[in-house]
């Protein structure tokens, strides 16, 4: 089967679309035929082994994983032993540990949702990672109806989908974001759009952080006294990422009113469906900025690198 192959860390460049052997479910697992396929900053950070950090985990000399891709929406092929929830046939979405830009997956069974008729296998590989993230980011929060909420990075995958699950909501929502987004996030429901080079004034019940690009101590100004900042954003430097900047805050956070949290979201099946039942009844638009052939995964990547991704970007595998 084809696949985003890659066998050392770097840029797009060291992404191959190549052969390689199709997995077969284990206990628990169900093998998919991808569909479609959508980017997230978790890709990116994968491919470049960025920050060093992360290769603990993904593989100290080269990536321990050869198919780069966690969010797949497709088609159930097979399923491994003890699966009881989906069959084959069925039109799937969820999250997988890597291994998912190829023609087939293995997810685990938990990770997965049924795909609504109503919703696109475009719309619904767009949901997991980014999608979980904005709802857990948004329930951890404890946003309901009349909460001022910041989301501080609107225009990206995660920022979409949190302004428009909180205004589902009830929340007030304020949102970050560059000039040339302002609109777009306008349109997708927020109350208020802030320019991100300008100086927020405003008092927050939470401030959900998607970027990290200010200083803590500038974003606990703009929060109410027992106000919730979630942080939930990669960057920060080559080899720690933003470890540095999560450590002062858990140290800081036991001796201040305000409620101090990292969010890392995890998958769950449950969810996704959830958020596949608010796409189908539109209350929830997923943005998708592209939609490009599996084989041009490298491009796009490039793509998001030099240009910043506006919502989601697509990758279509198969028919
Ligand atoms: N906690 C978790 O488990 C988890 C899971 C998924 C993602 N995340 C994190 O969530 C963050 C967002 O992910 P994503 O997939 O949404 O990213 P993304 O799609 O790459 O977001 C890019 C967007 O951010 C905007 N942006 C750039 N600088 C900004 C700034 N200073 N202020 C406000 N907006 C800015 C860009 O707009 P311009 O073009 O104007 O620059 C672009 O539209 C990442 O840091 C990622 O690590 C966390």
């Amino acid at each position: 089967m084809k696949a985003i192959v890659y066998d050392r860390y770097g840029p797009p460049e060291v992404l191959r679309y190549a052969d390689v052997e199709r997995p077969s479910p284990k206990a628990g697992e169900v093998l998919v035929r991808v569909r479609t396929a959508s980017l997230n900053f978790g890709d990116r950070a994968a491919m470049r082994g960025e920050p060093h950090a992360i290769r603990l985990v993904m593989g100290l000399r080269r990536p321990r994983a050869n198919v780069l891709g966690r969010a797949v929406a497709g088609t159930v092929e097979a399923v491994g032993p003890g699966v009881t929830g989906f069959k084959p046939g069925e039109d799937v979405f969820g999250e997988v540990n890597q291994r998912g830009f190829a023609e087939y997956t293995v997810a685990k069974e938990k990770h997965l949702a049924a795909k609504p008729v109503e919703v696109s296998f475009a719309q619904a590989a767009t949901l997991p990672v980014a999608a979980n993230t904005a709802l857990q980011g948004i329930r951890l929060g404890g946003v309901g109806a009349g909460t001022r909420l910041l989301v501080n990075g609107a225009s990206g995958g995660v920022g979409t989908f949190a302004v428009q699950i909180a205004k589902a909501l009830g929340a007030h929502v304020t949102a970050t974001c560059g000039a040339r987004n302002a609109e777009l996030v306008r349109s997708i429901g927020a109350d208020a759009v802030v320019d991100y080079t300008t100086r927020l004034s405003d008092l927050f019940d939470v401030v959900f952080d998607l970027r990290g690009d200010k200083p803590l101590a500038a974003m606990r100004q703009v929060l109410a006294p027992k106000g919730m900042y979630i942080s939930s954003f990669g960057g920060g430097g080559n080899l720690l990422g933003p470890m540095p900047r999560l450590i002062g805050m858990m140290v800081k956070a036991p001796f201040v009113s305000q409620r101090l949290r990292p969010l890392v979201a995890t998958p769950k099946g449950d969810e996704l469906a959830e958020l596949g039942a608010m796409v189908a009844a539109g209350t929830l638009s997923p943005v998708i900025e592209e939609e490009r052939p599996l084989s041009e995964a490298a491009a796009a990547i490039r793509h998001i690198e030099q240009h910043h991704a506006i919502g989601k970007f697509v990758l279509s595998v198969g028919k």
